[in-house]
């Protein structure tokens, strides 16, 4: 199949591929700008920007660690990826990912359109306020993720009501994705609730809204024939996430995608997070220290998302998320904790962005 450009807002994508957000330090200026630069969207993650740079920007620490949610999604940090990302990409779209659940959301979302990001996208619950926050820059594309018709139609109506906007392109995500899940664990592993059988009421949903809503497929997508079979039953285009850490230019460390390298199928796993969704990722020292409670200790620092009620939640799982997934970002294999999607045993080597947009362009072996 022959992919066209697409459009999300007023931006137009060379090809119908989203780089799907990944937090912390895995998607940022290198990955996000060398993917925009090639014609696909590349996507900054808003998520623990005091670590950029080895928390060049941060000002205040406490335990080690950026000293509150302030100097964790750190406003002068994010400005810095932005504009790094901005050196290899120019002026072709870029989008920013923002969890609903951080605390300082609002704050977040201005940060980012203030930074110059063309496209938000927001999962981890349904951002029924994002228009308000975004609301003097008009020309950001607003872009919600979601796991089910409904709640596709209860932000659409919210939107409708209260800022009479629309959704500039939808993300659903199916339970094969990395990181957080937008579904129950019996959910994830329920044949009805597969990408597959999600699509059709999500894209008829889109419909409802508006004519001309994308919708992009994401969850365990790896290949050209992967965007097909999911084009096929509906979607306009693919968020891919895990693929990209197999990249030279992906912003993780090597000892992250050495861990990825080596895992096997049987490594990756649902866990629990603080955050209160389940979380895809690798089995590694980490997890099986928290199993036996015997975790690195949990002080809340960064105060990083409202779920987690200041560690309450943390501390009922077993482990601080902000820290974990910064110690990843950081290349600490000891503490680490290692998202991934269900594919994620399959990166056996690191190729570059422009072999990987060339592959899920035209396929494997172009
Ligand atoms: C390491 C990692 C970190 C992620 N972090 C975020 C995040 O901060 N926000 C978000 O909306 N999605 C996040 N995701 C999900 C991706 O953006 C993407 O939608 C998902 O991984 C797609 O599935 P795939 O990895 O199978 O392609 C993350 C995924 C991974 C693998």
């Amino acid at each position: 199949m022959q992919f066209k450009e697409i459009k999300i807002g007023r931006h137009t994508l060379k090809y119908p591929i989203i780089q799907g957000g990944m937090g912390v330090g895995i998607s940022w200026s290198q990955l996000a700008g060398t993917v925009s630069a090639i014609g696909a969207l590349g996507v900054i993650s808003a998520i623990g920007t005091g670590y950029y740079h080895n928390r060049a920007f941060v000002t205040k620490q406490q335990y080690g660690r950026p000293a509150n949610t302030e100097q964790f999604y750190n406003r002068k940090a994010t400005f810095e990826i932005f504009k790094d990302a901005r050196k290899i990409c120019g002026d072709a779209p870029l989008g920013a990912n923002v969890l609903h659940a951080i605390n300082d959301y609002p704050r977040v979302i201005q940060d980012v359109c203030e930074a110059g990001a063309d496209v938000i996208i927001t999962g981890a619950g349904l951002p029924m306020n994002m228009p308000e926050y975004a609301a003097d820059f008009p020309n950001v594309a607003l872009v919600p993720i979601v796991s089910s018709a409904k709640a596709l139609r209860l932000i659409a109506k919210r939107w409708e009501q209260r800022y009479k906007k629309i959704p500039d392109a939808i993300v659903l995500e199916g339970p094969l994705s990395g990181g957080h899940q937008g579904f129950t664990y019996e959910q994830c592993v329920d044949p009805n609730y597969q990408l597959e059988k999600l699509i059709k009421p999500v894209v008829e949903e889109a419909k409802n809204i508006a004519a001309h809503i994308p919708v992009f497929a994401a969850g365990g997508i790896w290949t050209h024939d992967d965007i097909v079979k999911f084009m096929e039953l509906g979607a306009n285009g693919a968020q891919i996430g895990t693929r990209f850490i197999g990249t030279y230019e992906c912003d993780a460390p090597q000892a992250f995608k050495d861990v990825l390298i080596r895992c096997k199928q049987s490594d990756i796993e649902l866990l629990s997070s603080p955050v209160g969704y389940p979380a895809r990722g690798v089995r590694t020292n980490l997890i099986n220290l928290v199993s036996e409670r015997k975790g690195p200790p949990i002080r809340c620092a960064s105060n990083c998302v409202s779920p987690c009620k200041r560690g309450v939640e943390a501390k009922a799982v077993g482990y601080c998320i902000a820290d974990r997934l910064s110690d990843a970002a950081e290349g600490n294999e000891e503490t680490g904790l290692f998202f991934t999607g269900s594919n994620g045993y399959r990166i056996d080597r690191l190729i570059s962005v422009a072999e990987l947009i060339q592959k899920l362009v035209y396929g494997e072996n172009s």
